[in-house]
């Protein structure tokens, strides 16, 4: 994969499983090079890998929704403005390989949602459905990549929603996958689905990575209650409280995400070579 990325820059954009995406890449790279030759650092809430020789680097940049969330206003409250990109997109022009996801923050309710209103065109509104909202924000993201990506440079990848463990499939205390085969998990469909029409209808081939049912089977690979908060591991008093703490969204690694990378470069081979 270094060879293939030589001169390159990879860029992923998105929310925390993205970032356990990157994670996992970096991993994969920097264990393939001298330590010397690497540089890994932070900036904000971005993160980067560079391989010196290579010349190539991994970024990865934070972007739950992609589009842009402004803080609280004076007046009124936090705006999804729905018609604009985060500032990834200012950082990202010209990479080689772009992998994108969103999806898992739309769906947050309660405490958990992080918006108050949404803006479109110019006007400000509280209520819209989400798989219309979800749909013009991925609108605003398509524009942008038919505009703005050169297909003779740049790859372009979406992924598609990981499932988490919850209910009866619970991640907790799980150290065997899902052998049903028949196994479906529940997913937020709408959300799938925008996807999938969005990239169907775009000028640039966007290639989706379609994770969705060879990671549905794993509920044995989640951070469970070895997972972080803040970034400090959990005490021995949490991880007696599965319920509040269990962690069934993140990935182990060496793990789950390593295959979906494992696919990701078989794409960009397919793609290669004759
Ligand atoms: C290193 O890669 C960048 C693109 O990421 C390119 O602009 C630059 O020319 C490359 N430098 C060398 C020495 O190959
Ligand atoms: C989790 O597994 C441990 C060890 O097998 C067992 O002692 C414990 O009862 C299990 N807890 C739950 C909630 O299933
Ligand atoms: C994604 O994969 C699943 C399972 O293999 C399949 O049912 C679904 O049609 C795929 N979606 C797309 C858009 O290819």
């Amino acid at each position: 994969m270094l060879e293939r990325l030589k001169g390159k820059r990879l860029i992923i954009v998105g929310d925390s499983i993205n970032r356990n995406q990157y994670e996992s890449l970096v991993c994969l790279l920097y264990s393939a090079i001298p330590s010397s030759q690497a540089d890994v650092y932070m900036k904000g809430r971005s993160r980067f890998f560079r391989a010196k020789q290579y010349n190539c680097s991994v970024e990865f940049y934070w972007s739950p929704f992609l589009v842009q969330l402004k803080p609280k206003q004076e007046l009124g409250g936090r705006i999804l403005r729905i018609d604009k990109l985060s500032d990834w997109e200012r950082s990202c022009r010209g990479a080689n390989i772009m992998l994108f996801n969103s999806g898992h923050w739309w769906l947050h309710r309660g405490s958990l949602k992080k918006w108050d209103l949404f803006q479109y065109k110019g006007k400000v509104v509280s209520e819209m459905e989400i798989q219309s909202a979800f749909g013009k924000a991925m609108k605003t993201w398509s524009r942008w990549i038919d505009r703005n990506v050169d297909m003779t440079i740049t790859k372009v990848f979406f992924r598609s929603l990981a499932p988490t463990h919850h209910g009866k499939e619970w991640c907790y205390n799980q150290t065997q996958p899902i052998k049903d085969e028949s196994y479906v998990a529940k997913l937020p469909n709408p959300i799938e689905e925008v996807i999938e029409k969005t990239i169907g209808r775009m000028r640039t081939p966007v290639r989706y990575l379609n994770i969705t049912k060879l990671t549905q089977y794993r509920k044995d690979a989640h951070t469970s209650v070895y997972t972080t908060r803040q970034g400090k591991r959990l005490t021995a008093m949490q991880r007696r409280q599965p319920e509040s703490y269990a962690d069934c969204s993140h990935w182990c690694l060496p793990g789950v995400p390593d295959t979906w990378n494992i696919l990701l470069y078989a794409s960009l081979v397919m793609d290669i070579l004759p």
